[in-house]
């Protein structure tokens, strides 16, 4: 029963981060990151407003502590609980100074809350994981240790994500809350794997370092993918034109777009191994189809004039192939007694 539970959770908290993955790829897209200028409340309030009228400036009407609104340009926090006079008086008020973004888009901000709804509902199953990871503390501790990392992980990216509003999105703790994204899955499918207990495919030792090889370079061509992707955050504030935006990019888009040859030749390499080997399994079809998916959508994405759906897509399947190479590596176990003969 309890492993049973504990296996639960740990699924419904990988498909949540992917949730949580998509939900922020569209936040991204659709440019509603700022749609809370604030965090963890938006505009001050817990439900974020709905009209213009809740966060502009009013006479005769009733302000909370903390409520923000916009006024002549500038975000503005209220200092106390107070009714409006007939002029504007800036005694009530203190200047919001850790962005200077005052716009207000309800699409925006409903779209961004729903993102941070998801990120707060996977809070509560990698609680309960982690409270229910204790009673392995007979049989098996590493898993009370590895829901811990996921407990950190997952309040470190909330902290890097409050970072990431009062820098008003500032390039590289997008990087690093990729990175962190990764580690997460990583952690969870660790868990998963302890927790099935299945036994280990056992495979010769140059194969499992070439796989380990491979998934090393798939993280590095998220890495560099990010970079990109920074780079187009910057180019998209000053160009709308979205079928311009690959001309302006740099080398980091010519390795990125390079590096799916050796992506594609190792694995191919990799497939033809194992089926000559006798440990091919369906994992090993899906892991090309994913990177197929992956080459057209970046295409799609280089020669097609960035086509929004695109972004979404292409960041959701790079972290499915990457799911995927880490639980079929962790998966394997490399046969000492097989000398290679690749
Ligand atoms: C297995 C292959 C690939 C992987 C794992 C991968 C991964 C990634 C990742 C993680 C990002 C950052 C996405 C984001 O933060 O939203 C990215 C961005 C990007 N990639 Fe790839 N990529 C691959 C192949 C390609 C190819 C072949 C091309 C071009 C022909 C390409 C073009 C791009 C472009 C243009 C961006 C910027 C997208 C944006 O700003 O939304 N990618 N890639």
């Amino acid at each position: 029963m309890l492993d049973k539970w504990f296996k639960r959770l740990i699924i419904i908290n990988l498909l949540l981060v992917f949730v949580v993955i998509i939900a922020g790829s569209i936040v991204r897209v659709t440019e509603s990151g700022m749609g809370c200028p604030d965090w963890p409340k938006c505009f001050g309030k817990l439900i974020p407003p709905t009209n213009e009228r809740q966060v502009t400036w009013h006479p005769e009407e009733v302000y909370h502590n903390g409520q923000m609104i916009i006024h002549n340009e500038k975000l503005y926090t209220s200092l106390n609980d107070f009714t409006s006079n007939d002029l504007f008086d800036q005694s009530n008020w203190e200047v919001y100074t850790k962005h200077n973004y005052a716009t207000y888009n309800p699409v925006h901000t409903w779209i961004e809350f729903i993102n941070r709804l998801a990120t707060v509902a996977l809070g509560f199953p990698v609680m309960a994981m982690f409270g229910l990871s204790f009673l392995y503390w007979r049989r098996d501790r590493i898993k009370i240790l590895l829901s811990f990392f996921v407990v950190f992980l997952v309040g470190f990216q909330a902290w890097l994500g409050k970072l990431v509003v009062d820098s008003n999105l500032q390039g590289q703790t997008i990087t690093i809350h990729m990175i962190g994204v990764f580690a997460i899955i990583a952690v969870l499918l660790l868990l998963l794997f302890r927790a099935r207990r299945k036994a280990k495919v056992l495979v010769d030792g140059l194969f499992k370092n070439l796989a380990l090889v491979s998934l090393i370079i798939t993280l590095a061509m998220v890495i560099v993918g990010t970079q990109v992707r920074e780079q187009i955050d910057e180019i998209a504030k000053i160009q709308i034109d979205r079928n311009v935006w690959i001309e302006q990019l740099d080398w980091m888009f010519i390795l990125h777009r390079s590096m799916i040859y050796l992506i594609v030749a190792l694995n191919l390499y990799l497939i033809y191994q194992a089926h000559k080997k006798g440990y091919l399994s369906k994992q090993w079809f899906i892991i090309g189809a994913i990177i197929c998916i992956e080459a057209l959508l970046g295409v799609a994405l280089a020669h097609f004039g960035f086509p929004k759906i695109a972004q979404p897509l292409h960041l959701l399947f790079s972290t499915l192939l990457f799911a995927l190479q880490f639980s079929v590596f962790i998966n394997m176990k490399a046969n000492k007694d097989l000398i290679t003969s690749f």
